[in-house]
């Protein structure tokens, strides 16, 4: 099999974004075989251009013009590798999508990423930013991942600690930002499940459904029926899902917050400080329903911003430093941008 790669100029990137902004790249390449990553770290010309991996394209905020070369990992297969006493390692190329691979691991009667349903995108970009809903990370579950390094064109096998995994937050924004191409993950899935409930509205769904001893499937089905409530499907209104991550502060400023705004939502973290939910500070500062433009913050979950139609990434930036500005005039509380601008 050859490592060659086909090379597209001018490429459409609307449908590989799901903000569906109407981007196209300079050069764009598709990668089905890890080797092919090689064969373009060997071309002077392409290798020396800035760079742009793309997954689902579901945490991304394109410019009109993406003056670099685009690399689709569209590398797939997924397996059980292994087992010890207490775990099952199941294995995912990058390019595989997360839902499938949840839905794949509970039809074979592994639970442990159930909590994780319905989040878009691939399987090699959850650890980029350690995706996470309903009481859940990647992180909990996560065993090794293998990464193409393009500075040195070794493939390394990198474990939990070396990943620096935190909310929202990985190795990967920093240190390894742009130099590392994930290939595949490696998940350790319990053999002895356990159901995690903390998440109220995941509780309360179930009991109102009459389910008092859910199985691993019951909690997949619960949070895709929540997300598909209040989340607007990409399919037909374009977004990154939340715009912006929840601040954590300090237990001083949260009680700050509190005395003045005393319907102020907050979680405590193990530590002692508090997570804000910023959807609540961004339609506290009157922005939910509202747009700029052609982009707006969703009707349904201000911290979901919207394309209404034909936005660009430079309306969608205008829109984002409005709320940022509205909110820290309000709450003297700084919000930070979740998806990636490119
Ligand atoms: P992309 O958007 O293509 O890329 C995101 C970043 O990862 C970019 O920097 C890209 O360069 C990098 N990247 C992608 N693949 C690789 C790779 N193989 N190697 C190295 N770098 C790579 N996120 C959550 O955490 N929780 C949620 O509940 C959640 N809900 C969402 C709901 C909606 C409706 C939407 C649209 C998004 C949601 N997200 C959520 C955000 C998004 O789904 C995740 O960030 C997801 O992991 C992005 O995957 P992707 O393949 O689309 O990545
Ligand atoms: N809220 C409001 N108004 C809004 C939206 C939210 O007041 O318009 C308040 C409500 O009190 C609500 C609380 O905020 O109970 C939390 O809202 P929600 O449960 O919808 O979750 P979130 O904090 O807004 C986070 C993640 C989501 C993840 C959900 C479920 C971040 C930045 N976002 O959202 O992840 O799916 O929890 O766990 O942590 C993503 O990262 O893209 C994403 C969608």
């Amino acid at each position: 099999m050859t490592n060659k790669f086909s090379l597209f100029y001018d490429y459409p990137l609307q449908k590989l974004n799901t903000f569906g902004i109407a981007a196209q790249a300079k050069y764009f390449v598709q990668i089905n075989r890890p080797e092919q990553l090689a064969a373009l770290r060997a071309d002077p010309f392409l290798s020396s251009l800035p760079r742009l991996i793309l997954g689902g394209g579901s945490n991304l905020v394109l410019s009109d013009q993406v003056d670099a070369l685009v690399v689709q990992m569209h590398c797939l297969g997924k397996r059980v590798i292994g087992e010890d006493d207490s775990h099952v390692l199941v294995q995912a190329e990058a390019g595989e999508g997360w839902h499938e691979l949840v839905l794949w691991t509970l039809a074979q009667g592994y639970g442990g990423l159930e909590n994780l349903s319905l989040i878009p995108g691939t399987v090699g970009a959850a650890p980029i930013q350690n995706i996470g809903a309903y009481g859940v990370e990647m992180q909990d579950l996560f065993h090794s991942l293998s990464a193409f390094d393009c500075t040195t064109g070794e493939t390394i096998v990198m474990d939990k600690a070396a990943c620096q995994f935190a909310y929202r937050d990985s190795i990967f924004k920093h240190a390894y930002k742009d130099r590392m191409v994930i290939l595949n993950v490696t998940f350790a899935l319990p053999k002895q499940w356990q159901a995690r409930l903390n998440y109220a509205e995941v509780a309360r769904y179930l009991a109102t459904g009459g389910i008092d001893a859910p199985c691993a499937r019951d909690i997949s089905d619960a949070i895709i029926a929540i997300r598909q409530s209040k989340l607007p499907d990409p399919q037909l209104i374009g977004n990154a899902g939340s715009f912006f991550k929840n601040p954590i502060v300090s237990t001083s400023v949260r009680d700050r917050l509190m005395a003045e705004f005393p319907g102020l939502v907050s979680y405590s973290q193990p530590g002692g400080d508090y997570k804000l939910a910023a959807g609540w500070l961004i339609e506290q500062s009157g922005w939910k329903g509202k747009a700029l433009g052609r982009v707006g913050a969703y009707q349904k979950q201000a911290l979901v911003l919207v394309n209404l139609g034909g936005a660009t990434g430079a309306e969608v930036r205008h829109l984002a430093q409005e709320i940022q500005s509205t909110v820290k005039k309000k709450f003297d509380v700084e919000l930070e941008i979740e998806p990636v601008f490119f």
